[in-house]
């Protein structure tokens, strides 16, 4: 693959928030964003791969594709999987497990179509099978058989990008930091007004706002997986981190997070601290009945309470997002609110007048949905 030509990358995000994905991919600069089932495609080269990874917010991951062939039966796949120029991307000293799946093809067992493919490039390259010590390091190749044509993909961002590398404690049913990002972009907020979380766990919409407000990159405390790829240009790769952490000015407005469990604060504030934040931003312990809007002018509410996966559990959160509503709706006049929650009745009994609801997200195995309303009367 040559090193300016620009190929197809995916960028991957949780289903139901591809639309999200694709504003902000347009937002940032990306060309050609077009969603798709699972994410959105853009075009580009290693650049693009690397700012992409570095910046875009709601993404799971970025995979790159490095190309694709028609393969009837194993021994095609064999053949023309030892034809890829490996070289060009690759390392042979970088352990590289394959992961196949197989759809609507000929070839139907995924787990020899992944060995034949690992052993071409073992042989080929010289790359070294992934042992059980390399599962943090091998580099992740997709390879996905679907109506017999075989499309390969390198993982190129490793570690899932939710991880942004500053939490070291979550609370109980963390919210993802990617969808965090994303339900903040559905909700309007683009780092200009204050945010409010009054259930807000281990703090991840209000750290992320601060972020978001303060023109902090979400992958500037970790690394990727491209950077263990033969495409990688570490001297071009620190001139892009410096080119893009642009110093922005000081946000105006602070970031509020308060929860009855003290736990949950004591992690906000240190997960704050390790993502460089914990200036524009003010934790306090308390109950949601006791919660009153910051100083300033109004901005945005953003909370995903707690929601009762088992049958009979919803019932008894009722009178939580009962006095969430009745809280919101007296005291928070001119403020929008998101609510993210699995169920319509117990959004509904907030009493908060909320528009058409968005496609369910699916997060940890859960659907849950962003409600959303205008200022507050
Ligand atoms: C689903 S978790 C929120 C997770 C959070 N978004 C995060 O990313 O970590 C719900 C939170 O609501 C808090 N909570 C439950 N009842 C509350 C109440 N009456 N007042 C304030 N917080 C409450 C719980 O302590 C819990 O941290």
């Amino acid at each position: 693959m040559d090193s300016d030509a620009a190929f197809e990358i995916f960028v991957v995000t949780a289903p139901g928030l591809e639309p999200a994905l694709c504003a902000e991919l347009q937002a940032l600069g990306f060309a050609d964003p077009v969603p798709v089932k699972g994410g959105v495609t853009v075009r580009g080269g290693w650049p693009e791969v690397w700012r992409a990874n570095l910046e875009v917010r709601g993404a799971t991951r970025v995979l790159a594709r490095i190309g694709a062939f028609r393969a009837f039966h194993l021994a095609q796949l064999d053949k023309r999987a030892r034809r890829v120029p490996w070289g060009d991307v690759l390392r042979p000293d970088v352990p590289v497990r394959v992961e196949a799946s197989c759809k609507g093809s000929r070839i139907y067992h995924a787990g020899a179509a992944a060995q034949r493919i690992e052993r071409a490039i073992r042989e080929e390259l010289g790359a070294p099978a992934p042992t059980d010590a390399d599962a943090d390091t091998a580099v992740v190749l997709k390879a996905r058989i679907d109506d017999d044509l075989c499309t390969l993909s390198l993982d190129t961002s490793g570690e899932s990008l939710h991880k942004r590398g500053h939490k070291e404690a979550v609370h109980k049913a963390p919210m993802r930091e990617t969808m965090a990002a994303l339900f903040l972009r559905l909700c309007g907020f683009d780092g200009a007004e204050p945010v409010v979380d009054p259930m807000c766990g281990s703090g991840t919409f209000v750290i992320e706002a601060a972020e978001i407000a303060a023109g902090l990159l979400p992958g500037r405390s970790r690394h990727f997986a491209f950077e263990r790829l033969a495409s990688f240009d570490p001297a071009a790769w620190e001139r892009l981190r410096v080119r893009e952490t642009a110093a922005a000015p000081p946000p105006a407005v602070r970031f509020h997070g308060s929860d009855r469990d003290a736990g949950a604060i004591a992690l906000s504030r240190g997960n704050a601290e390790r993502a460089g934040v914990a200036g524009l931003v003010a934790f306090r312990q308390h109950a949601i009945s006791d919660l009153t809007p910051p100083d300033g002018p109004p901005g945005l509410v953003i909370v995903n309470p707690p929601y009762g996966a088992r049958i009979g559990e919803a019932r008894q959160l009722l009178p939580l997002y009962q006095t969430l509503g009745k809280t919101l709706l007296a005291r928070f006049g001119g403020w929008r609110v998101g609510l993210v929650t699995s169920d319509a009745a117990l959004a509904r009994s907030t009493g908060l007048p909320f528009g058409p609801p968005d496609a369910p997200v699916s997060h940890g195995g859960v659907r849950v949905t962003l409600y959303r309303t205008g200022p507050l009367p």
